[in-house]
């Protein structure tokens, strides 16, 4: 065990939330003109799930109450809840301050974050932050999406692509600087902006009939340009963590990837020098549930006994923004 003065954080708990209903490809060949052979070859999705009755706080306080039921965590021992969503319930109040109610964590205090399909670990870093500044023993980051209230689902190129879900991981300081959050380069570039967006209902297009009209509520993407920048900046990012940390494919347990395209994630293990089996999949299952990918790819892998104490694990995504980067994380829970 490596021990100083410095404080690490790392994951000592983790839940999920995804709801019973699924839509599987034959429901979407039966709503638009599409094939499930299309969409397995080019995204990997089989199947998403849909919250019918709920809102993203729903999601978000499922996962999060699954965690405190597994990890025994009670509500007033949270210091800090942060929300990655970009589908928060309402504009304000902030959806934390909904989960924190729902919990009655009465001693918390929070905030959401919004980063698309990079919130997580943008909220994953600000969360470690907060953990090794000394001031705050627990802190909760939950990466929540219900993709289905901005999907358009008379719109092939995206309705296919997107589920709902929540999942959430508790942070806790460690002295043992060999396990917990290591290191992570994070990005933005707003050039992003004109290929994947949902212009309504903001400052710049307050909702009226027309912006009704014109679907301005619904997101948009051009697929082909974000597929270039996200095989591109997805993989780049990963191989210069590594580089920068001194790690090679052979030092990695596992890739988790934000699951936005099979194949985006296949370009991003391949720069990185990894095999397949050392990649975490869930995409199958789930779709793209933009900030809630990477926890649920955490949750399902510990649950199933994959992940062991001290696994090198480098975590990595792209979203809208743009947004993008990576995370070396050391696995720190048997
Ligand atoms: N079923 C059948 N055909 C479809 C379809 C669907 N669901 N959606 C699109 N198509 C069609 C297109 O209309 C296009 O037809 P055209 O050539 O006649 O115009 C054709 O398939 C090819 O489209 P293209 O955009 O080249 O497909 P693609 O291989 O790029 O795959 C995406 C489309 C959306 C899967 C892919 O671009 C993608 O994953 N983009 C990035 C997603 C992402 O990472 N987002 C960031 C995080 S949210």
């Amino acid at each position: 065990m490596s021990t100083n003065n410095k404080i690490n954080a790392s994951i000592t708990g983790v839940g999920m939330y995804v709801p019973e209903k699924i839509l599987d490809n034959a429901y979407f060949e039966s709503i638009v003109n599409t094939n499930s052979e299309w969409i397995v070859s080019r995204t990997g999705i089989r199947e998403r799930r849909i919250i019918e009755n709920g809102a993203t706080s729903d999601l978000a306080t499922g996962a999060l109450k699954d965690l405190m039921e597994k990890h025994n965590l009670q509500a007033d021992e949270i210091d800090v809840i942060i929300v990655a969503t970009v589908t928060p319930d309402m504009f304000f109040p902030a959806t934390a301050c909904l989960v924190q109610d729902n919990i009655k964590a009465k001693n918390a205090w929070g905030f959401d974050l919004s980063a698309a399909c990079s919130g997580f670990l943008f909220a994953f870093q600000t969360g470690c932050s907060l953990i090794e500044s000394g001031r705050y023993k627990k802190v909760v980051v939950i990466g929540a999406d219900k993709m289905s209230a901005i999907s358009d689902y008379t719109d092939r190129n995206t309705c296919i692509l997107f589920g709902d879900a929540a999942s959430a991981v508790l942070l806790e300081p460690t002295f043992d600087t060999s396990i917990g959050f290591q290191d992570s380069l994070l990005h933005i570039d707003g050039q992003g902006k004109d290929v994947l967006y949902m212009k309504g209902g903001g400052s710049l297009n307050p909702a009226t009939h027309e912006t009704v009209d014109k679907k301005m509520h619904y997101i948009y993407q051009d697929g082909k340009p974000v597929f270039k920048a996200a095989v591109v900046g997805m993989a780049d990012i990963s191989f210069e963590v590594m580089q920068k940390n001194n790690l090679t494919g052979d030092d990695i347990a596992y890739l988790v990837p934000h699951q936005a395209n099979l194949r985006i994630i296949d370009a991003t293990a391949k720069r990185m020098g990894i095999g397949n089996d050392k990649v975490m999949i869930n995409i199958d299952k789930y779709g793209n549930t933009t900030a809630a990918t990477i926890p649920l790819c955490l949750t399902e892998y510990y649950r199933d006994g994959k992940l062991k104490k001290g696994d090198k694990l480098i975590l990595s995504a792209f979203g809208a923004g743009y947004t993008w980067g990576a995370t070396y994380l050391v696995w720190g829970m048997d």
